[in-house]
This record gives C-alpha cells, sequence and structure tokens, in this order.
C-alpha cells in the first residue's frame, strides 16, 4: 500500500516536472541581440558626420521627448563599441544585430563622397564581432536619414528609390566581404505612419492620410531596389542573404463574431500586411482590402485618385519575392473590435480613419514601463502560425523581441516575457515554422526614441550619470547566457548573478 502511495506520489512528480522538462532549439538556430544606430552611437557631429532626422528633431523640438534627452551621446558606442563586444562574449552571441548611420557614412546625403572615419568605425565593429566569431547583421537603415534628404521630402520623394539604392549599394561594396546577413529597412510601418502620416517619430510632418502612403510606396520601391542590387551583383561573389524587417503585432478578435474576426482580419493588412504582402504573397501588391476602402473613403472625400498610390504591373513583380526571409520585430498584442463607436472617431483623412475598427489590450495583462508592451505571449505564437500559414511558411529571423523595464538589475518582469515568448516561438516551431534566429531588443539600454532614456529595454544597463557610460549584467542577461550557452530554455533555471564572465570559445 504504501508503496503504491509512493510510486503514485512519485509518478505525479513527474507528470507536473513534465511540463516544465527545458526544451531544445532546433539545431543551426542563431541567438543574438539588436541595437541601433542612433539609440547607441553617440558621436553625432564627429569625424565628419552630419545632421539626421533624429538629430534635428531632438534639436530643435526637445519637448517632443519624454526627458528632454537625445542620442548626442548616448551610449557613446562610436568610442566604446569594444565593451560592447565583451558584452556579446560573455552572453556567448551568435551574432549582433546593428544598423549604419546614413549620414555618418555619406555625410551629404548622395554617394558623391565617401567619409572615410565613418568606415573605419564599421570597419573596427565589424573586425572586432569577427575576430570572435559573432556574426554581423548590418541594418541599412534603422531611421537615421540624412536631414538634407528629409529637406527635399525624405521617403515621400519618389527619387528617394535611387539615393538609398546608391546608399546601399556603397555598404555592399565596402563590407559585402565581411557581412554575410543584411536588412534593408527596419519597421516600415514606424517609418510612414510615425514618422509621415504622424507625429510619433521623426520627422514627425503628421501628414495624415497621404504621408504615410506615399511612404510606403517608395519604402517598398527602395527596399526591393537595394535587394536586386545585392542579389545580382554581390548575392554571387559573396552568398549572403538579404531581407527586410516589419514590426508586427498580433490582433485578435475581441469576441467570436464575424465582425470582430473581419475587423482584426482589415487591422494587421492594413499595419503589417501593407509592407508583407506585397513582399511575400504569391500576388503580390498592397492587400485589397486597403486598396479597396482607401480608393472608397478616397472618393467620398472628394479626392480625385486614392489616396494610396497605385503600383504599376512592372513594380508589383520587382517588389515580390524581394526578401531572403521574413524579419519580424514582434512587442505585442491588441484585442480588435468594431462597431458604431468606431466610426468618425478619427481625423478625416486619417490612416486610422480608413481602418475603421477600435482596438485595446486588457488591463489584466502584465505591463511595465511602456503601457503597451503587455506579456502576451500566446500572441507571438498566433503571429508566427500566421505568417507559416499565409507566406508558404518562410524563413523567420525575429529581428527584434523585448520588454521595457526602468532602472534596477532585477529585472524579473523581463524574465518572465522572454521566457514566454521564447515558449511560444518554440510551440511555432514545433508545427513547423521555420524560425532561424531570435534577436533579443536589446543588448544595452539605449534612446528610446519619443520616450527618451525613460524606457530600459537592456539586457545591460547603462549608467546614463558617468561619462564612461557603464554596463552592468541585469539578471535577464544571465539568463539569457544560459539559453545561448544551452541552446535549451529551462523555465526553473535561477542563475548565480554575482560575476559574468566570458565562457571558453568565445
Ligand atoms: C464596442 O465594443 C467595445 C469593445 O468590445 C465596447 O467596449 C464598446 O462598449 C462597444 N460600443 C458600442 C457602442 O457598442
Amino acid at each position: 500500500m504504501i508503496l503504491l502511495r509512493i510510486s503514485a506520489f512519485f509518478l505525479y512528480l513527474a507528470l507536473i516536472l513534465a511540463e516544465d522538462v527545458p526544451r531544445k532549439f532546433p539545431d543551426g538556430f542563431l541567438f543574438g541581440t539588436a541595437t541601433a544606430s542612433y539609440q547607441v552611437e553617440g558621436a553625432w557631429d564627429e569625424d565628419g558626420k552630419t545632421e539626421n532626422i533624429w538629430d534635428h528633431l531632438t534639436h530643435t523640438q526637445p519637448h517632443l521627448i519624454t526627458d528632454y534627452s537625445n542620442g548626442d551621446i548616448a551610449d557613446d558606442s562610436y568610442h566604446l563599441y569594444k565593451r560592447d563586444v565583451e558584452m556579446m562574449r560573455e552572453l556567448g552571441l551568435d551574432f549582433y544585430r546593428f544598423s549604419v548611420s546614413w549620414p555618418r557614412i555619406l555625410p551629404s546625403g548622395f554617394a558623391d563622397r565617401v567619409n572615410e572615419a565613418g568606415v573605419a568605425y564599421y570597419h573596427n565593429l565589424i573586425d572586432e564581432l569577427l575576430k570572435y566569431n559573432i556574426e554581423p547583421m548590418l541594418t541599412l537603415y534603422h531611421w537615421d536619414l540624412p536631414q538634407r534628404l528629409q529637406d527635399l521630402g525624405g521617403w515621400t520623394n519618389p527619387l528617394i528609390v535611387d539615393w538609398f539604392a546608391d546608399y546601399a549599394r556603397v555598404l555592399f561594396e565596402l563590407f559585402g566581404d565581411k557581412v554575410k546577413y543584411w536588412i534593408t529597412i527596419n519597421e516600415p510601418k514606424q517609418v510612414c505612419y510615425n514618422g509621415y502620416g504622424d507625429s510619433s517619430l521623426a520627422p514627425a510632418i503628421d501628414f495624415k492620410g497621404i504621408g504615410e502612403y506615399l511612404c510606403a510606396k517608395n519604402l517598398l520601391l527602395a527596399h526591393a531596389k537595394a535587394f536586386h542590387i545585392y542579389n545580382d551583383e554581390f548575392k554571387p561573389k559573396y552568398g549572403g542573404i538579404i531581407g527586410i524587417a516589419i514590426s508586427a503585432r498580433w490582433y485578435e478578435p475581441d469576441s467570436d463574431s464575424q465582425v470582430d474576426i473581419e475587423a482584426a482580419d482589415d487591422q494587421w493588412q492594413f499595419e503589417w500586411g501593407k509592407y508583407s504582402h506585397p513582399i511575400f504573397s504569391e500576388t503580390g501588391d498592397f492587400p485589397a482590402v486597403m486598396k479597396e476602402k482607401i480608393a472608397a473613403k478616397s472618393a467620398e472625400q472628394g479626392f480625385p485618385r486614392s489616396r494610396l498610390p497605385e503600383f504599376t504591373r512592372e513594380e508589383i513583380d520587382y517588389v515580390r519575392g524581394s526578401s531572403d526571409f521574413f524579419g519580424v520585430n514582434h512587442y505585442s498584442t491588441h484585442l480588435v473590435y468594431r462597431n458604431e463607436s468606431v466610426y468618425n472617431v478619427h481625423p478625416v483623412p486619417s490612416f486610422y480613419d480608413d481602418m475603421d475598427v477600435g482596438f485595446y489590450q486588457d488591463p489584466e495583462w502584465e505591463s511595465g514601463e511602456s503601457e503597451t508592451v503587455k506579456i502576451v505571449p500566446w500572441g507571438f505564437y498566433k503571429l508566427l502560425k500566421k505568417i507559416r500559414e499565409i507566406y508558404d511558411n518562410p524563413p523567420i529571423y525575429v529581428t527584434e523581441n523585448g520588454f521595457p523595464t526602468h532602472t534596477g538589475l532585477q529585472d524579473d518582469n523581463r524574465i518572465r516575457y522572454y521566457r514566454g515568448y521564447l515558449s511560444a516561438l518554440l510551440d511555432a516551431v514545433e508545427e513547423g515554422s521555420n524560425v532561424r534566429a531570435y534577436a533579443a531588443w536589446s543588448l544595452m539600454d539605449n534612446f528610446e526614441w519619443m520616450q527618451g532614456y525613460t524606457q530600459r529595454f537592456g539586457l545591460y544597463e547603462v549608467n546614463y550619470d558617468c561619462p564612461e557610460r557603464t554596463r552592468t549584467p541585469r539578471k535577464s542577461a544571465f539568463v539569457y547566457k544560459e539559453v545561448v550557452r544551452t541552446r535549451t530554455l529551462d523555465l526553473d533555471y535561477e542563475p548565480d548573478t554575482d560575476v559574468m564572465t566570458i565562457d571558453e570559445g568565445h
């Protein structure tokens, strides 16, 4: 009897433990972290670099930034890049995703003159990475447009397709033999909607219902042109890959009514399908629902043509298929509905008026320093599943995922976030999603755009009160390090956070 009880007890124990059995990542899966030039480099006017749209915005309209701060110095990575790489070695990373500042390489914005000091900086960074077997993943555009090009309309000027292509070619020529992973443009929606259709990111043009759509078409063509240049002229020689990084939230219907299901479907198509459908779908072009809705509203509003510009047949074919992988930046989930309350509440015309949906987040979901980055791992699972289903299971590179806190090294909520989202990623992989890489945002705290330094996304905390910008690993850094070391997600792992060391091999 006792024996029976004991064995029943062990069976029970085995069952509970089974839930928490450490899970392996697939062979060849790559782990990294990500940053962006303006958010970490500093040295905003050093060695020939000229003004970009973020220098301009933070210097001329500082009140737009929560703490009136800017990226003049930021993490000073322009001088401290060796410490950054040392942290990557501590974490044992496979790759580092960083971006290049356009005006640090091309001071006039155009390809008439290359700034040698800027080139040297990126060569030094890349060489330091390669010395320790950390693959550089280079983003060409993570939002630091030369201000002089913005003076000419920036992403709303169709000529930017050529300007960007010229810039891309310069980078492929300079770094093509060393860099095997390329990302053209980071987060098209934020570039176009927040920058041109709204004032929530630089250049804060706020030209609603027009700016974001002009930008979207030009941006997609610019991306495609860079892709084709790499594909035709550089890939045969160097054999790297190139893609785009699209920010995608998950939009969950608020109820199982057909109306809400349709609203959620409309929202993802407007928010990120706008950029993924032209590249990854079989038919190409903007999503049909966007073309129809915006054309109808434009006509009603008296516009002689749709505010959403059309692609020619040739352009559709040029953009379709222009990415070797689906780069996805993902942070959180929203609930979507449609009822009479969603109509006539937004400015006319505007992106949100065109879409006609209402969305919110469950107040029960845990958040950190940002009200909108709530911990909803199942949304990440559903997003990865959706991408697999609608685009015939493309290779996915998770190019950003992370959680904001404020200061402090005991970041158990960030650890909950990472564990939840990595579990969700593994759920999708077990069902067949072709996820190949994961970049935690971010290696270290940095200038969080309009939130300045009030939201901290770092595995390493940065001390902005001292000129050395001292970086200290948070608890989450130790947890991520163990995931990378073991290639396994062990939800019970409790790190010893006394000393961070560099393991053999790095
Ligand atoms: C519309 O739906 C939202 C979300 O379910 C709800 O909060 C709101 O009360 C509804 N409004 C109307 C007018 O039905």
